[in-house]
């Protein structure tokens, strides 16, 4: 095997000082940052929305393999890249650490204008060991598996072993010190995962001799203490299994939360989390990035990983380690927006590390969740940048100062049609909006040029409907917009396939003041078309229309890549 670099030559590889980058001052490293109704992501001082995707898991294993991917996920307009380091490959021997991918990812990222966010695949991935290094595999003796209930161990390093966390906690320190050498001053690497969908199989949990004892001790403490002071406030699904039981605040495990498959799951989670926070905190107190885990909700391994941070375990997750920043589900399964919902909870805030490359989906995580960043797994694999991902995140990077600063404000919000669910009325800041489903009528007008060539600007202009008409192309799957309070009368809505109308305070009629397509260029509003007539009539129908309080005007999205409207109302 070829000799990969060591930390010296990695650091002057990049051109990077220690010295500079040890006193980079503490403010200026990325940090999540409570900011109004949302946590936000802050790099360089900027709030900053990640447009993500994740690589399949060997990908970053070698340099070649990756060398075409980079500048490809660059044009996708993606602005950051989840890529795994490997345990394995990062210390082969014992003390003796290989940091040439970890600098070569950097150093591609960097030149493609792209950051990085690394998941460090320890002690698990999957709920299995396999990133370990062998000189951990080969020796169960000092590094102790997983005991199952059928009395054989299972290839899960288990969590109640010291010795296992001291070894991954010194890898991951390491880890740190080095990104912090070599990155502390360009903050390429924004957030770290924690290890990858830890626990183990549904219902069971660790029958090794301390995990026994650990079981039968009183449950601990701290736990309880949260539990009886913040009643009230816990998940209610969590909530609801801890009274079902009994209510207790003391007793062992099975006296505080029932003999029930569901126990061994709620203790098997509080030892993860401990475990996983002693990794974070080792690697923090070297460089405190932002920290967070990912969490299979049931599709990964042919049913979901128990003790994993599932939502009716983001209390005892929370309570248990402290130094992870954000539980992040990854979102596979239907029903998209319920699991946002559920892990925008509780003060976590929504990070999505894993799920499918939907643009309705982005957007709804956005618009109504506060998500601070979306990351489709893959995505080597999904480098076209016509997809309507790469259209979507290329129309969000420019509008990102505008929507950074809704989230903040609560003056934001999504919605997301199709088939099943065709219409929905959205009341944000004065007005009320009747979104609908349309279908084109006529073909869209040819592209309006692009102002700055954005890749906003870039797109088909809107479907025109024609007279009386209530087109908007709806031959893809969902229709999708984020709506944005600008001003009293003001709204900026990005979006496709969808058009609506809106009334006043109380019902009042409404009706267009101004309505003018355009794009952002450097995050600045560059007009396009000032659309009237045709492109503003949704119902041409006047007695109708008066009956029901409605002007008729409304705006139209076209099916397909998303645009970008400014609206200003008026009532009368
Ligand atoms: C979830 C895992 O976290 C990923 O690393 C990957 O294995 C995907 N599943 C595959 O769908």
């Amino acid at each position: 095997m070829k000799l990969r670099c060591v930390l010296p030559c990695a650091v002057a590889l990049l051109g990077i000082g220690i010295a500079d980058a040890q006193s980079a001052p503490v403010s200026s490293i990325p940090h999540l940052e409570k900011r109004g109704k949302a946590t936000q992501m802050i790099v360089d001082g900027r709030p900053f929305l990640i447009l993500a995707g994740e690589l399949t898991n060997s990908a970053s294993s070698s340099m070649e393999y990756m060398e075409p991917f980079w500048p490809k996920l660059a044009a996708a307009n993606m602005n950051t890249v989840l890529a795994a380091v490997t345990w394995e490959l990062v210390e082969p021997e014992p003390g003796q650490f290989d940091f040439s991918l970890v600098d070569g990812a950097i150093r591609e990222a960097r030149r493609n204008r792209l950051h990085l966010i690394f998941l460090w695949f320890g002690s698990w991935k999957n709920a299995d060991s396999t990133y370990t290094p062998l000189w951990v595999k080969k020796n169960p003796k000092q590094y102790p598996l997983f005991l199952a209930e059928n009395g054989q161990s299972i290839t899960y390093l288990s969590v109640f072993k010291e010795g296992n966390w001291t070894a991954d906690a010194n890898a991951y320190a390491a880890l740190m010190r080095h990104i912090r050498e070599v990155d502390g001053e360009a903050h390429t690497v924004i957030m770290m995962q924690v290890e990858n969908e830890v626990g183990c199989p549904g219902g069971t949990r660790d029958q090794l001799p301390e995990a026994k004892a650990a079981f039968n001790a009183p449950a601990p403490r701290a736990l309880m203490d949260f539990m009886a002071k913040n009643k009230e406030e816990l998940v209610p699904e969590f909530r609801e299994y801890w009274q079902v039981a009994g209510g207790k605040t003391s007793g062992t495990w099975t006296e505080v939360f029932g003999d029930h498959p569901m126990t061994n799951e709620i203790f098997m989670a509080w030892y993860y989390a401990l475990y996983l926070d002693k990794v974070a905190k080792a690697g923090k107190a070297e460089y405190a990035l932002p920290m967070y885990i990912n969490v299979d909700l049931g599709e990964s391994i042919g049913g979901y990983s128990a003790g994993g941070a599932l939502p009716i375990q983001l209390n005892v997750w929370q309570q248990g380690a402290p130094g992870i920043d954000i539980i992040g589900p990854d979102i596979y399964l239907p029903n998209f927006e319920e699991w946002c919902a559920r892990y925008d909870r509780a003060g976590n805030p929504l990070w999505i590390p894993e799920t499918r490359g939907d643009a309705a989906n982005l957007f709804t995580a956005v618009g109504n969740h506060a998500a601070m960043g979306f990351s489709p797994f893959g995505i080597e694999r999904q480098t076209d940048a016509t997809t309507p991902l790469a259209q979507a995140y290329g129309l969000l990077a420019e509008a990102a100062p505008e929507i950074l600063e809704a989230q903040a404000k609560g003056t934001i919000k999504a919605v997301l049609l199709n088939a099943q669910h065709p219409a929905e009325t959205v009341q944000l800041g004065n007005y009320s909006f009747a979104f609908s489903v349309g279908r084109a009528r006529q073909p869209a007008p040819p592209a309006t040029p692009a102002p700055g060539g954005t890749a906003a600007g870039a797109q088909p202009a809107a479907a025109g409907g024609g007279r009386g008409g209530s087109g908007v192309g709806a031959a893809q799957a969902s229709s999708y917009a984020i709506l944005v309070s600008t001003g009293p009368d003001d709204y900026t809505i990005l979006g496709s396939g969808l058009q609506a109308m809106f009334n006043g305070p109380g019902g009042s009629a409404a009706a267009v003041a101004k309505l003018e397509e355009g794009a952002y260029v450097d995050g600045r509003w560059v007009p396009g078309r000032r659309l009237n007539g045709d492109d503003i009539m949704l119902n041409y129908d006047a007695p109708n229309k008066a009956i029901k309080g409605e002007s008729g005007q409304g705006f139209r999205l076209a099916a397909g890549a998303p645009k970008a409207l400014h609206l200003k109302i008026y009532t009368y």
